[in-house]
């Protein structure tokens, strides 16, 4: 394969490129495709299993995505996004540095810690700040990740770039058959949409149905190639778009091998052929490249507007790409076989004697919601303030507590959204899908979750079992950012 620099190419010859990758990734409105000439860079591995300790430093910098003009973005330690940050079971000190002119947070989306050291919306770090945390990680492997969590900013501050991943390990993955070379066959896929302007700088334009991009990033990087041995490896994949959820398969038709939800490993590999993935989840794969030459993770289009109802869309959509790959037979693969057993299990909480708590996500009906006007009336809904966006009825208040939870008591949250699908998130806990409109749950939403993609109505099953104070309470909200930032987010504490 041959290595050039890809910011000498011209527009004109960045078209062609774009040409030569074929109809079956072009996608109505997918603006730039990349030339695919260049390697897929992972994020910096910044290792904490031994030392225990890590720090990020949330900094300003400039980022050329598309080979034309810089663009002003933030990250962590980097320009834009964060290292992936691997930490194991035990007590580890968290260090955030801000150096930037506003306050930011880095909440630790999937962990199962106190609310005081969560990192949400109740924890900035002010400019020029360093908050010192020691996270209690007890809870077993899993891909999770960090992101800014200040309330109104979350949007628009990780899609300028501050989010990272967050992988707990707890370094058994050999004894398990599971790829774990990073960077080699076990790769981390962060996969963002995003828009640029005329100049090819990050543009973002607020909307109230959350804010769509017409081109892909994986890992901050636009159009690149992962290159792979021809056996088995594992994709991390984390949704850290704002709002676009992505309907996952291979290009070939390759079966995925799923081995893990949001907040753990599965018992065993379980093969799919899609998988969808919301704002905010996570999901690993195994994919074996054996007798493969090429190959390409897509998504189809889907489309989640209150027009559309939330519907997906099957086919007809189109499809395009996210990441491709390219086999090269000279690696030597290192895991040629399909993991077993993986000595987890699925979560089976008893949900006897359960608190029942019911949310809808409400959409209000208010001027912010641009093309609705023709709808008023449609749905029956109470019309709440202007502009916003809620849960119960109830726009997000800080100085709140929306409800209270007990250590220990099983809960059952009955979550609704009607007009649009909505992605739903709980702080301090990782759950059990129960029900999916009254059926199982999808085959792909059976192992821990913390993220739940809410198309109609769902039973999430969980109990609390770290505590939150009410100064420093957990959230739980829709994780279409500009939602979450528009009041589609309640707090709780857990004692
Ligand atoms: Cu990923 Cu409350 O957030
Ligand atoms: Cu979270
Ligand atoms: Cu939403």
């Amino acid at each position: 394969m041959t290595i050039y620099d890809n910011r000498t190419l011209t527009r004109r010859n960045c078209l062609t490129a774009m040409a030569a990758v074929g109809a079956a990734v072009a996608m109505p409105g997918m603006a730039y495709a990349g030339s695919h000439s260049e390697r897929l860079d992972m994020p910096p591995l910044l290792d904490a299993t031994k030392t225990g300790r890590f720090s990020l430093r949330a900094q300003a910098g400039k980022t050329n995505f598309i080979n034309r003009s810089d663009s002003n973005t933030i990250g962590f330690n980097q320009s834009y996004l964060g290292p992936v940050v691997r930490v194991a079971q035990g007590e580890t000190e968290a260090t955030v540095e801000n150096t930037l002119k506003m306050p930011v947070s880095s909440h630790w989306h999937g962990l199962v810690i106190p609310g005081e050291v969560d990192g949400g919306p109740h924890q900035p770090v002010e400019a020029g700040g360093t908050w010192r945390v020691t996270l209690p990680i007890t809870q077993p492997s899993a891909t999770a990740w960090y992101h800014s969590h200040i309330h109104g900013q979350t949007a628009t501050q990780v899609y300028a770039g501050l989010a990272g991943v967050l992988q707990i390990s707890d370094g058994h993955d050999d004894a398990r058959g599971l790829p774990s070379t990073y960077g080699e066959d076990d790769l981390m896929l962060v996969v963002q949409d995003r828009n640029f302007d005329r100049r090819g700088r990050l543009s973002y334009s607020p909307n109230m149905h959350g804010v769509l991009g017409n081109t892909i990033l994986v890992n901050g990087q636009v159009g690149r190639v992962a290159v792979v041995p021809a056996g088995i490896v594992r994709l991390r994949v984390l949704n850290g778009s704002n709002a676009r959820i992505y309907r996952l398969a291979m290009a070939s038709g390759r079966e995925m091998h799923q081995i893990a939800t949001d907040a753990g490993l599965l018992p065993e590999p379980l093969a799919l052929h899609g998988i969808t993935l919301a704002p905010g989840e996570r999901v690993e794969i195994l994919v074996d490249f054996a007798n493969a030459e090429t190959d390409s993770l897509v998504s189809s289009m889907i489309s989640n507007t209150p027009m559309m109802g939330g519907m997906m869309e099957q086919g007809g959509g189109g499809s395009f790409e996210l990441q491709r790959f390219e086999i090269d037979p000279r690696l030597s693969p290192r895991i040629t076989r399909l993991a077993g057993n993986t000595g987890e299990t699925l979560p089976n909480l008893n949900p006897e004697g359960a608190v029942q708590r019911h949310f809808t996500l409400d959409m209000g009906m208010g001027g912010g919601m641009g093309g609705m006007s023709g709808m008023g009336g449609m749905s029956g809904m109470e019309k709440p303030a202007e502009n916003a966006l809620s849960i119960n009825g109830m726009p997000f208040d800080m100085s709140m507590i929306n409800l209270v939870a007990k250590i220990g008591q099983p809960e059952v949250w009955s979550v609704s959204a009607s007009m649009m699908m909505h992605p739903f998130h709980i702080h301090g806990t990782r759950f059990q899908v129960l029900r999916e409109n009254g059926n199982p749950p999808a085959p792909h939403n059976r192992g821990w979750k913390d993220t739940a993609l809410i198309d109609g109505q769902a039973d999430l099953l969980m109990q609390f079992e770290q505590p939150a104070t009410e100064r420093a309470p957990y959230m739980y909200h829709c994780h279409i950012l500009e939602h979450e930032d528009a009041g589609m987010m309640g707090q709780f504490s857990v004692g």
